[in-house]
């Protein structure tokens, strides 16, 4: 999309319904060079908003680029302060409100076109009920109006499996049919995972959010809605999945809500009767399980999916909450395309551990290097790291008790993006310099 149809037509539309998620202080003028070019001031200060062509007395910053540089932008916003440092953009004014101008541009480029959250994912389940009677350890499904995740089908990258492939500018995880598990796979290029697909191969996707920056959007709306720390980790995954395949037995330590874009998938679910909570996946295919869970774990993981597993036909509209442990294998019955929120799930001994490291740290002995900790060492210089360790334990249980639950709910804030670009470095000239 050109800049003159970007400012032109896009903006006010955008504006006209999204205009109050959007005001702030920002007052910034595009001046675009180039067929499809021109000068528009976007005002956020105004209320409502506006987008005026024409530059501004009250501007506090002017981006001056090319159209076609202004078009690589819209398709990836991260490349703002790349193009900057290369010289491909110029900045007078204001720099504090670059990164600002680029977070705009973000939600102008691919807005939120609906408010997704669980009250949308889990319909016609009401919140209130999958929180009260599943979340987070009971599996469900639900085969709702695939109309109300309008937003998410309608996205073009989730057309298809070869709109994704087509689109998708990272590696892809392929797996052909029969493997051990899906993570036991290599990673090739989009255009490579295309022929593989044609061949029957199962493909995934991780972090597919930061390709697609309204995904952010929605997985922060469910991490609220669901009550998960600030600091979970989340992601979106994709899964394309030609006729046949699908993955082996396994369960993971991750919540997941699988959401079916196109086609059918078959799911077999079963629940886990050796380990509750786990911090570790597993797959039946492994040798072994990894150590921790051999701690976790009640008996030894069966080598097969168990005879009570659950079969769900998953469709278009359908959604189904996996919680961890639950063991899992799934077939498609065609091309399949589905998209699933994930979210590793801190444990309590996550944040009261988090919380004494924060505060064991304060104190400069805390901070030492840990040198002769380590396995490969002789005796002598290991007894010397335990000594050292002993000593220092003995100070924790007077640490702990200086800790408040109060403090430790509360000390884990949404981890901010980095937003410190310094657009005085002289990388330009050095990047640009003949
Ligand atoms: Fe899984």
């Amino acid at each position: 999309m050109d800049a003159a149809h970007f400012f032109g037509d896009r903006v006010p539309a955008l504006l006209a319904t999204h205009g109050a998620l959007l005001n702030g202080h920002v007052v910034c003028t595009f001046k675009i060079a180039g067929d499809g070019g021109g000068e528009w001031t976007l005002d956020l200060r105004s209320v409502p908003p506006v987008c005026t062509p024409g530059g501004s007395a009250s501007s506090l910053l002017t981006i001056e680029t090319d159209n076609s540089s202004f078009e690589q932008i819209l398709a990836d916003q991260r490349l703002l302060v790349d193009m900057y440092y290369r010289g491909q953009l110029k900045l007078s004014g204001n720099f504090a409100t670059f990164k600002q101008v680029g977070d705009i541009l973000t939600l102008l480029a691919s807005p939120p076109r609906a408010d997704i959250g669980l009250s949308h994912l889990m319909a016609p389940l009401e919140p209130t009920r999958f929180l009260r009677d599943y979340w987070p350890n009971k599996h469900v499904v639900v085969h709702g109006d695939p109309a109300r995740l309008q937003s998410l089908s309608d996205l073009p990258i989730l057309q298809s499996a070869r709109t994704f492939l087509e689109t998708w500018p990272g590696l892809v995880f392929a797996f052909p049919p029969g493997s051990g598990d899906e993570f036991d796979a290599p990673r090739v290029t989009a255009k490579e995972a295309l022929v593989l697909f044609e061949r029957g191969c199962a493909l995934n996707v991780s972090n597919v959010e930061a390709h697609v920056p309204v995904l952010r959007t929605y997985l922060d709306n469910l991490v609220r809605d669901l009550g998960l720390p600030a600091s979970v980790h989340m992601r979106c995954l994709c899964y394309l999945t030609p006729a046949g395949a699908g993955a082996s037995p396994h369960f993971d330590q991750n919540a997941n809500f699988v959401v079916q874009l196109t086609g059918e998938k078959i799911w077999h679910v079963a629940p886990n009767r050796q380990v509750t909570n786990p911090t570790a996946r597993h797959a039946m295919s492994f040798p072994e399980p990894y150590a921790e869970l051999l701690f976790q774990a009640t008996g030894p993981f069966p080598t097969e999916m168990p005879a009570d597993a659950e079969t769900i036909t998953l469709v278009p509209g359908s959604v189904l909450f996996v919680p961890n442990s639950m063991w899992h294998a799934t077939t498609s019955n065609g091309p399949s395309l589905s998209l699933n929120f994930t979210f590793d799930q801190p444990n309590w001994a996550d944040l009261v551990c988090e919380a004494l490291r924060r505060r064991l740290v304060w104190d400069p002995k805390w901070r030492e290097l840990a040198t002769n900790a380590n396995l490969a060492l002789d005796e002598d210089r290991k007894i010397l790291a335990q000594t050292h360790v002993a000593a220092l334990l003995k100070e924790v249980p007077r640490v702990l008790g200086q800790l408040h639950a109060g403090q430790i709910v509360n000390m884990f804030p949404k981890p901010k993006p980095d937003d410190t670009v310094d657009l005085k470095r002289s990388w330009s000239e050095l990047l640009t310099a003949k």
